[in-house]
């Protein structure tokens, strides 16, 4: 599968053109089927993104029609630093018009994470009629060991079959996390990978160059249908192509 690869000059164009990417599928997904599921990546990388969205493109969305729902999320509450939910809240959530109800955060307010994974898949279960989610668009980040959401390399979440969301152990802090599992990831209409900067350069080219390897490089194993997997690079993270 060679998956649809954009390469741009630095991180602040890469998120431009993915920006201007999302605005039209989400534009699509609302027009076809009356709304757009929208799942976002955590991490540092889409900062940039989630902010043009919510300044250049902040009248250019239904906001009313758009559900957010996340990747992955960090076990710590939604003030800590490292939330997932925070960061998106800070550069996207709060600064534009989307009703509470469309937003679906991860829940860390379980003493075990375990709960908190379950009661994540059965709030997707009654959002999705039962079905598997099929969302609408999905980023993911990349981490520099092949991680994506929070599927690390060797956690038994990267071989989960059937469950659609799972509680995982990253190799540092924070180290309890929640992620979406690759049945549901695979099943997205679209998903786009943001990834940016040279320390990211080698292990893309071990994804996009090198046959898959799961268990190594998670992210390798996001193989949704053919036309649906688009990888939007800075020049530097795309040096080894
Ligand atoms: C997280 C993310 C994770 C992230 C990568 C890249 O919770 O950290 O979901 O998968 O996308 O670790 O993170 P950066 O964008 O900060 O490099």
């Amino acid at each position: 599968m060679t998956p649809d690869v954009r390469v741009f000059p630095d991180p602040a164009r890469a998120s431009r053109a993915l920006a201007a990417e999302l605005v039209e599928q989400i534009r699509i997904a609302t027009e076809q089927q009356g709304r757009c599921t929208l799942v976002l990546s955590g991490g540092s990388t889409p900062r940039p993104l989630y902010e043009r969205l919510a300044t250049r493109y902040v009248d250019a969305i239904p906001w009313a029609l758009l559900h957010v729902f996340w990747g992955d999320e960090r076990y710590a509450p939604p003030a800590s630093d490292e939330s997932n939910l925070r960061m998106a809240r800070e550069a996207l959530l709060s600064r534009v018009p989307i009703p509470a109800a469309n937003v679906h955060p991860m829940p860390t307010d379980h003493d075990d994470p375990e709960d908190a994974a379950r009661a994540y898949e059965e709030m997707l279960r009654s959002f999705f009629g039962g079905e598997i989610p099929r969302f609408d668009v999905v980023l993911l980040g990349l981490g520099a060991d092949g991680h994506t959401a929070s599927l690390f390399p060797g956690s038994s979440a990267v071989d989960e079959k059937d469950r659609w969301v799972a509680a995982s152990k990253a190799p540092a802090a924070p180290r309890h996390r929640l992620t979406l599992t690759l049945p549901v990831l695979n099943r997205a209409a679209r998903v786009h990978f943001i990834v940016v900067g040279e320390r990211k350069a080698e292990v893309v080219r071990r994804i996009l160059k090198e046959p898959p390897d799961a268990v190594r490089y998670p992210a390798s194993a996001v193989r949704p249908t053919e036309d649906a997997l688009t990888w939007w690079l800075d020049r530097a993270a795309a040096r080894g192509l």
